[in-house]
């Protein structure tokens, strides 16, 4: 890799030995994915996957001491991913036990963020694009993120321009201020190699759709004909929800970075079909695709016909729009059935800014009325405790449904869940 001057001179040591090594590392990483030089870090703020005192990570500690200790902080502000705890999440003695013990390096973990950069003492969340949180890309910036919901979605959504990097490699792109162009980040990276053509009969599951491209295309980047249809030309609330859950779904089932839906995703709206290789593949999407790819999921419970016993909706984090439309929808079905509470405890988990919005509105009241819990946990750190793996959990979310033991179900199957007990 070619650098420049000032590149050289921290990889020689002119800012210390910490930050040589940092660089050292970027340099490695750039040179195994043919990087040909390296570009500045543009956006205004980073933003890391690693935000769990996991006790077992000892060695990430000790690294972020290293660098603390030898001055290599970040040089950016930084959102970091949600927390793995929340006492008002259900948790049974056994699996709070787990908790305490799996995670007893969060409090000494948060003060090394905060030292190292954390923008705010709560600027945890996944979706540190939203603009209750403020950490939002302008179209062009060049980041330096790992968190796969977040790059998917700012890479497609936004038109900034990150590749899916490590945890602790992104930290070290915001250290030093540059990190290796290469993949994502060049134009040739971001030119679609598949065409999906979406020709189901309604808006399909975001979700769900998500998942079926994600694991056609894999780490390609495809160029999404026909959605327009359901979501309109314009990127306002619902469009942007369904792209951000869209997106992580395509970013777990499979390794997306970047999507482009025609007429909608800013690069789309600019380069149109010149985003398209010549030698693109197609990849047609209709309902019955949709179910084969719904029913190919395994259900991983130990008994498969067990009563759910906790429900997530919220993963990637849910937006205000959300929360309000949730409350609306579960609140007439609740009706129509009959009831007042949801059938099973239920978790709704939005980004702590979002939360604390809401929690201001008539809604909320609505929303606790019917026994849902807000909450700003991460699911997937609850479900990584080996008491909870064994716990029947229902989802709408299709990357949970793949890292953990939860069952996916479309937001129609959760909601006469919760209304009525069963589908
Ligand atoms: Fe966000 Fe945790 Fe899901 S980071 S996308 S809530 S797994």
């Amino acid at each position: 890799m070619q650098l420049e001057k000032e590149q050289q001179a921290i990889l020689d040591g002119s800012q210390g030995e910490t930050m040589a090594k940092v660089m050292k590392t970027l340099v490695m990483y750039g040179d195994t994915f043919g990087a040909t030089h390296m570009v500045p870090v543009t956006s205004q703020k980073g933003h890391l996957v690693t935000s769990f005192g996991l006790s077992v990570m000892k060695p990430v500690y000790s690294l972020m001491q290293q660098l603390i200790d030898g001055g290599a902080v970040s040089k950016q502000p930084f959102s970091v991913d949600p927390r793995p705890l929340d006492k008002n999440v259900p948790a049974n003695p056994l699996q709070n036990l787990f908790f305490k013990v799996m995670y007893s390096k969060q409090a000494d973990y948060e003060k090394q963020l905060t030292t190292l950069g954390l923008m705010s003492k709560d600027a945890f969340s996944c979706t540190c694009y939203m603009e209750e949180i403020g950490n939002i890309p302008a179209k062009g910036d060049v980041l330096s993120w790992a968190e796969s919901s977040a790059v998917v979605y700012a890479n497609s959504v936004l038109g900034a321009r990150s590749n899916r990097n490590s945890g602790i490699i992104e930290l070290f792109g915001s250290i030093v201020g540059f990190v290796p162009y290469f993949g994502l980040l060049t134009d040739s990276g971001r030119q679609a190699t598949w065409i999906v053509e979406v020709r189901t009969s309604q808006k399909p599951p975001a979700q769900l759709l998500g998942s079926a491209i994600g694991m056609k295309v894999m780490e390609e980047v495809p160029y999404i004909k026909g959605l327009d249809t359901f979501l309109g030309k314009e990127l306002g609330d619902d469009a942007k929800a369904f792209l951000k859950d869209m997106g992580a779904a395509t970013a777990s089932n499979g390794a997306v970075g970047l999507y482009h839906v025609e007429g909608l995703t800013p690069e789309a709206v600019d380069s149109g079909a010149d985003l398209i290789v010549p030698s693109a593949k197609t990849y047609m999407i209709d309902d019955a695709e949709l179910e084969r790819v719904k029913k190919s999921y395994p259900c991983i419970w130990k008994k498969p016909d067990a009563r759910p016993k906790l429900c997530f909706i919220g993963c990637p984090h849910l937006s205000q729009k959300q929360l309000h439309d949730w409350t609306e929808t579960l609140e007439k079905e609740l009706k129509a059935s009959g009831r007042k509470k949801v059938s099973i405890p239920t978790v709704f988990t939005a980004a702590p800014a979002v939360k604390k919005a809401f929690e201001q509105t008539e809604d909320f009241k609505r929303l606790t009325a019917m026994n849902v819990i807000l909450s700003d946990i991460c699911p997937l750190m609850y479900m990584n405790n080996p008491q909870c793996r064994n716990m029947p959990v229902i989802t709408n979310s299709n990357k949970l449904r793949t890292y953990t033991t939860a069952r996916y179900h479309t937001d129609d199957e959760i909601v006469k869940i919760l209304s009525k007990g069963a589908i």
